[in-house]
């Protein structure tokens, strides 16, 4: 991808549907009993990852139109998720969940780390064999066995997305009720409560710390089913939009997704304007430093800390950047520097040194959200970055550079052999 920077960013963005809530609603869509269509799902590699395993399981799943996705379950032929396809995305552990929920076992290849960090599942596993599934981890597979799963109470030793999502996937087909505890709350819990229950399922309490739910023995034979915009696609045009000292009305949001956002971005004096489904904001002068710790939702994303990373160095003054969620969260820094910015980072807690400009560079993307930090600090910069291993931006991002150049910036993509 080559950034000409220094154009403020100016115009209105319409986001896309949440990529995780797509990735845990796709799975989930094998439950029912007949085609489920799924509308506002993302284009973007992971939903493709998740549809060709989808297919391969037996299941049909096809787009049908520019954001709407059928899923047919009916003719699933396997409960063997082998390693080629699992291995491409960690999201696709759903697939335990999904397939214990919709034929009682689930062979699935064990997600390993990632460059995130050390990624484990032990949560999850945890929740499945207080259901009564026998679980098995064997040489990189786990396999459960979930014929007859009986709802339980289950507390969360840490708050876990990952963990809330499958454990209400498999809970919906358990017989009798189950409590989930230490629940997750983020917006993509939520939505997936909602399509279960736009299923036929009974799930309550998403949004809180605990979820009930009582088991159903059938689910609909489908429905039809929108997914919420992306929480963290809108923040990352927010933060991108006052990196450029711009200014940008962002569409089809949900305004509250972005609370913690929004707060930070009101003390560090950035302008900022809503309505009920969009937010303007806009550069009004110079940058306050803040203090930043990412938490488990309604707190600070940590799938925006790196982008507002960016905005820190240009802030003035000294600020701190606190990552609670993942251990490997702070490798884009070391590129982040190559452009200008002066980080330093000791353990889980960065040091930012304000007032930098940042300048054209050749920097590698290290991961998803990295990688959209540093094309906000390559749009903010002097001169021109080439960024590579872009195909990280591509598993979350929908038409990110047709975004960003109908907003006025200068970006494109050319071919690249190593
Ligand atoms: N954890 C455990 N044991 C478990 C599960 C999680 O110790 O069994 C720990 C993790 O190591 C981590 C913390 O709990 O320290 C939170 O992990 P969580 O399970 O919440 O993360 P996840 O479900 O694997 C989702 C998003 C991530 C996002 C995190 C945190 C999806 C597909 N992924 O991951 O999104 O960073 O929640 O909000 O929903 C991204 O979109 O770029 C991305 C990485």
């Amino acid at each position: 991808m080559v950034v000409k920077g220094g154009v403020p960013l100016r115009g209105e963005v319409t986001v896309s549907g949440s990529k995780n809530a797509a990735v845990a609603i796709l799975p989930a869509a094998l439950l029912a009993n007949g085609p489920c269509v799924i509308e506002n799902v993302p284009r973007i590699l992971d939903v493709k990852i998740i549809m060709d395993i989808l297919n391969k399981l037996g299941a049909t799943s096809e787009w049908i139109g520019e954001n709407t996705v059928r899923i047919d379950s009916h003719k699933i032929n396997t409960h063997i998720a082998s390693y080629e396809t699992i291995s491409r995305l960690r999201a696709s552990y759903y697939f335990i969940g999904a397939l214990l929920g919709k034929i009682g076992m689930a062979e699935v290849s064990h997600p390993g780390g990632c460059n995130l960090g050390s990624r484990p599942i032990d949560q999850h596993l945890k929740g499945f064999a207080a259901l009564g599934v026998n679980i098995k981890e064997e040489q990189g597979l786990v396999k459960a066995n979930g014929l007859n799963m009986v709802g339980a109470n289950i507390y969360f030793d840490v708050v876990s997305v990952g963990a809330t999502i499958n454990l209400m996937i498999a809970a919906v087909r358990a017989k009798g009720t189950t409590v989930l505890e230490n629940c997750a709350r983020e917006p993509h819990v939520v939505d997936l409560a909602n399509f279960l229950n736009s299923m036929g399922a009974n799930v309550k309490g998403a949004g809180t710390d605990v979820i009930r739910i009582k088991g159903v023995a059938e689910l609909n034979q489908g429905t039809t089913y929108t997914v919420i915009p992306d929480q963290i696609e809108a923040g990352t045009y927010i933060i991108a939009s006052i990196a450029t000292s711009g200014d940008v009305k962002v569409k089809n949001i949900i305004p509250r997704h972005q609370e913690a956002l929004l707060a930070k971005l009101t003390e560090m004096g950035v302008g900022l304007e809503e309505g009920e489904d969009w937010v303007r904001v806009f550069y009004k002068g110079p940058l306050v430093r803040a203090k930043v710790k990412t938490l488990p939702y309604p707190g600070f994303p940590t799938d925006l800390q790196p982008q507002i990373s960016v905005l820190l160095s240009m802030a003035e003054g000294t600020s701190t950047v606190s990552e609670s969620i993942w251990d490997s969260r702070f490798q884009y820094v070391d590129e982040l520097k190559r452009m200008g910015s002066e980080i330093s980072v000791e353990g889980k807690t960065s040091t930012i040194q304000g007032h930098k400009k940042f300048f054209g560079a050749s920097v590698r993307c290290p991961d998803l959200r990295a990688g959209a930090a540093l094309v906000i600090a390559a749009l903010a910069a002097e001169g021109t970055t080439e960024l590579y291993d872009i195909k990280y931006i591509d598993r979350g991002y929908e038409d990110f550079e047709s975004k960003l150049r109908q907003l006025g910036a200068s970006i494109t993509r050319e071919e690249y052999t190593e």
